[in-house]
């Protein structure tokens, strides 16, 4: 059988696509050098520490495991500090993931799957971005994934190699079997600090922005499960082995939400009063980023299966509790 390279796979989102790749029985290999990820949250496939930039180490990897498919998760995610360090993002996300292509290419990997972000869209007309949509960047972050995706697709170009960029929103919500969800402390995402305050871990949870120009002033996002969101990359996979052609898609569910709407479900989750405090915008931040999300459904037969917000705050909700009891190691 074919093997699997996950970078990243011992962290948030890579961790339920290996699990979802091992419960159908893939050979998957799993690189992560831990700095965010977990080596308990790796539930299938063998796991090696080590850095996706570490150019000797992963061109064995691909060898040696005879690699045919590679994911790549590894990556700093986090906007903010992105604004205030942006030489650590093109360090850790673009001068990485070139050095991973250029492996990729001279092994012979035939298929890359690439975590891309909204991000890359920056303030899209009207808050809401289809693929064809100018990309803008308003934060390093943003600008580092796309000129991930720019080397892909001139490798892919260049190369017998074909790849799909999942271009991820706002990604939430655990394991529905409670074995793994997001982990890392002083997460800033606003579904995992809600969800902390309302454990007790945090005394209160802030709204960045109360002025924007949306509904009800806070942020728009487009949250999607993550359960949902490694299906996908399951069906990309499916796509690239049956010989589809390199593409860039949205995940996301097409449907905006306001923080307060968010973190109103989390009230009603767990059953408290939050103590919500307002807070000025935060930089980097778009106002709205919602999907048009068609084209994932017509290329991969994508159906997202978690689409109500209740069941990703519960799940996530449900995790921060394990997390209470049992911390990560
Ligand atoms: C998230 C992802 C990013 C992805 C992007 C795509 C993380 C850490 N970042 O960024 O990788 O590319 O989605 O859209 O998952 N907010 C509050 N209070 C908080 C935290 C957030 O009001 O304590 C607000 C933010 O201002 C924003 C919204 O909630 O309006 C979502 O923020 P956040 O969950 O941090 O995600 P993004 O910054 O959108």
């Amino acid at each position: 059988m074919s093997s699997i390279l996950v970078t990243g796979g011992a962290g948030y989102i890579g961790s339920h696509v290996v699990r979802q790749l091992g419960e159908r029985g893939e050979s998957v290999h799993v690189l992560d050098n831990l700095s965010t990820g977990f080596r308990s949250a790796v539930l299938h496939g063998t796991l090696v520490v080590g850095d996706t930039a570490d150019t000797a180490l992963v061109s064995k990897l691909l060898e040696s495991r005879r690699i045919e498919s590679v994911l790549h998760f590894a990556a700093h995610v986090v906007v903010p500090e992105s604004v205030a360090d942006p030489l650590k993002y093109y360090r850790n996300n673009t001068c990485a993931t070139r050095n991973l292509i250029e492996c990729c290419v001279r092994a012979g990997v035939r298929h890359v799957i690439f975590s891309s972000t909204a991000a890359v869209y920056g303030i899209p007309p009207g808050g809401v971005a289809s693929e064809d949509t100018p990309t803008v960047p308003i934060n390093p972050y943003g600008l580092s994934k796309l000129m991930s995706e720019w080397m892909l697709r001139d490798a892919a170009t260049a190369h017998p190699l074909r790849f799909v960029a999942l271009r991820y929103f706002n990604v939430a919500g655990a394991d529905p079997g409670g074995r793994i969800g997001q982990s890392t402390p002083q997460a800033t995402h606003l579904i995992k600090a809600a969800c902390e305050h309302a454990v007790g871990k945090r005394n209160h949870v802030a709204i960045f922005g109360t002025d924007y120009d949306t509904p009800d002033g806070t942020g728009v996002r487009d949250y999607i499960h993550v359960e949902d969101l490694a299906a996908a990359h399951l069906q990309a996979l499916d796509y690239l082995r049956k010989g589809g052609t390199s593409t860039t898609l949205n995940c996301g569910y097409g449907e905006g939400l306001s923080v307060r709407e968010v973190l109103d479900e989390v009230a009603r989750a767990s059953g408290r009063e939050l103590k919500i405090t307002e807070a000025p915008r935060r930089a980097g931040d778009p106002p709205q980023l919602v999907a048009e999300a068609d084209r994932i459904r017509e290329v991969l037969s994508w159906e997202p299966r978690h689409r109500d917000l209740a069941g990703i705050v519960g799940s996530a909700l449900a995790w921060e509790q394990r997390l209470l009891r049992q911390p990560m190691t």
